[in-house]
Parts: C-alpha cells; structure tokens; sequence
C-alpha cells in the first residue's frame, strides 16, 4: 500500500535512529493528591494519565537530551561527531541562552556543527523535523540531530490542580540524514497558528501582557484548559484533516497517528473527528503525562521497542499547543 504514496514535498530525508529518556523519579496520582484537591480516579477520567517522571533538582533539559542521544547512540551505534546541525524543541531550557543545542554539542564534543533552540511549545518536534527537512534538503547539512526535550515540572505550579495533574519530563532524539539516493521519508507537513488564542497558554517571560491581554508574571505555565480543550478538539482536529486532504490521503492510508500526548480524551475526540482508530493511535500519556515537545517521539519510542512499528510505514505526527500552534507532518519509518 505504502510504495503508492507521492511526497506532495521535496524531501531526501532519513530517520536513521531514536532515542529516548525519562528521568527516574515518578510522580503518580497518589502523590498528586497529598499535594492538592484531586484524586485518582478524577485525573484518570478527564485525562487518561496515571503518572508522570519528574527531573531531579540538579537535572535540567540539557540533561535530558545528553541521556537521550547517549540512548540513541547505545541502540544504533551511530555516529554523532559528524552531526553538521542539532535542534532542540523544548519550551524549558536550561538557560534562555545558551542554547540547549549547543550544549548537546559541547557534551558530545561535536566539531563542526550548527545548533539552535525552537520553541513551539507542544508543537515543537513536528516543527523541528519539518525544518530538519529543509535544512537536509538546502543540502547545505548531511546530518541534523533533532531534539524533543522538556523539563515542565520546573515550571509548573503544584498549587494549581487544574494543571499540575498534567505535566512531566523526558527527553526523544531523532537523527536524520540525506538519503544517498535523493529519496525522502517526509511525505507532508502542514502548520497553522492561531496567535490571538497565545494568552489561553502561556508561560510568562519580560512582558506582563500578551496581546491586549494581562497576564500573570510568575514565570509558571498558566492555562484555561476549557478553551485549550475546545480549541485542540476543533481547530486541531481540521489542522489534522487539512494535512491528510493536502497529502491526497485518508485515515485508512496511514498506518499511525501520532498527535502530541495532552489529554487522552483529546486523542480520542481527535480520532472520531478525523477517521483514525485508537488502535492506530501511539501515545505516551499513561506513564508519562504531557511532556510537551518530547510527547510524540516518546510515543513513538514506546512502540519501537514493542515492536509494533514496521519499516516503510507510514506516520503521521501532530504536534499542538502554545501558541496557539500547531505542525503535523506525514514521514514514512525508515528504521
Ligand atoms: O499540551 C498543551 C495543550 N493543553 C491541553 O491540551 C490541555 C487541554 N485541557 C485539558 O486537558 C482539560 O481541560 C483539563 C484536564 C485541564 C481539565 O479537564 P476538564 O474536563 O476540562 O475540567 P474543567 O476545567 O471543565 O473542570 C471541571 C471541574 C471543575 O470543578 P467545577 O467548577 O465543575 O466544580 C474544576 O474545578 O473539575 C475541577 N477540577 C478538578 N477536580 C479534581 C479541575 N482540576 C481538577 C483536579 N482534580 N485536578
């Protein structure tokens, strides 16, 4: 089925590894509910997440990223010393700059490298491989290392039920390479961006208002989930659509979906909305909570290591969120 399908877009490149890495300490319900008014079977219900893993004090998203090439590195035997750019989609870096990129740079003791941060909070690492494919494809990169990695608990509230109950941390790597023979694995992208909506998401910085809209500077996520809901089970869900209608492809051409892990309740309105199955569904909510710009290759990662994903099939992964943004691409699993 797969060998029919057309790139709609110029694409030459590969995923040729994954990574992943959570940190070790686990946040549950249970522990939710010493901390706020909230209770197990309330987050499970409107959620669908059982528990989250929490960075330690001393480990940021930087931290994150080194275990999670190292991973990568581990499982592939790749090479990382030739990696001519790396990307890190995280809204939580270690510092606003320097850059969580060059970092993992200087970690890896990359010599001849590019590196920069994108922040498109939950849209962060669809946004990130869409431009990995520009760079792979400007040919003037080989080898772009792409980055999906936060450290949400540093700046969430754990007074707020209403969103504490939501978030936790980790860390996916992508490598991605030019094809030796000039075909690619991203087949479409598609992204829109709703900046009217910003100030129904946000985490504060230098200004106090966003818009017109005053806004609270405690340098902590803020967010109207109501609206958050409304607006991902909506506008997301014809994001979506629009993406399969520009790749002259339907739910049943795809073989995963993969939309960035926020709510399990979203995923499900979002699959009765555009034609996927649960069972086509890859998420990564249930034990890890809404990690943000890792969501997605964590999900992913998960059915690496099951087994459940084949090489050629075909993916697509939404990411949504902050912005209000969102990026989706379509890639084919090259590994
Ligand atoms: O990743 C970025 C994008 N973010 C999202 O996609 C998040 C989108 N929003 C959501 O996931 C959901 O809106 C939440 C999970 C945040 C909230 O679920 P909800 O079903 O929309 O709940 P709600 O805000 O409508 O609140 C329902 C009730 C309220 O009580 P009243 O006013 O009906 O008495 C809340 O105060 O639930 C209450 N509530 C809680 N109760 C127990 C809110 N949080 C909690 C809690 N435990 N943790």
């Amino acid at each position: 089925m797969n060998d029919t399908i057309q790139s709609v877009i110029r694409s030459n490149a590969a995923i040729t590894a994954i990574g992943t890495y959570v940190p070790e300490r686990i946040l549950t319900n249970a522990d939710l509910e010493k901390l706020v008014d909230t209770n197990d079977e309330w987050i499970v219900q409107r959620t669908g997440i059982q528990e989250r893993h929490i960075a330690a004090d001393h480990q940021f998203t930087s931290h994150l990223c080194f275990a999670a090439v190292q991973n990568m590195i581990e499982r592939y035997n790749v090479e990382v010393n030739d990696i001519d750019y790396i990307l890190v989609a995280t809204s939580t870096p270690d510092a606003v700059f320097p850059s969580v990129a060059s970092q993992v740079q200087a970690h890896f003791g990359i010599e001849n490298c590019g590196a920069a941060d994108l922040q498109a909070a939950c849209a962060g690492f669809a946004a990130a491989i869409q431009l990995a494919n520009g760079l792979l494809l400007s040919g003037a990169y080989r080898k772009v290392l792409v980055i999906g990695a936060e450290t949400l608990s540093k700046i969430t509230d754990y007074s707020d039920r209403s969103t504490c109950i939501l978030f936790g941390d980790g860390a996916g790597a992508f490598l991605m390479e030019s094809s030796d023979d000039g075909s690619g694995d991203v087949v479409s992208m598609y992204s829109i961006t709703d900046g009217a909506r910003g100030h129904q998401l946000y985490r504060s910085s230098l200004a106090s208002a966003i818009g017109d809209h005053a806004i609270h500077a405690n340098g902590l996520i803020v967010q109207n989930g109501r609206e958050v809901y409304r607006w991902a089970v909506s506008h997301v869900a014809a994001g979506v659509k629009q993406l399969m209608t520009r790749s002259n492809l339907s739910a049943a051409d795809i073989d995963w979906f993969i939309p960035h892990s926020a709510n399990m309740r979203i995923i499900e309105a979002l699959c009765e909305r555009t034609g996927f199955t649960l069972d086509q569904t890859l998420s990564s909510i249930q034990r890890f909570g809404n990690t943000s710009a890792a969501s997605i290759p964590l999900a992913i990662d998960e059915a690496v290591k099951a087994g459940t994903l084949k090489q050629d099939q075909l993916m697509l992964l939404y990411g949504f969120g902050g912005g209000l943004t969102q990026a989706g691409i379509i890639i084919r699993w090259s590994l």
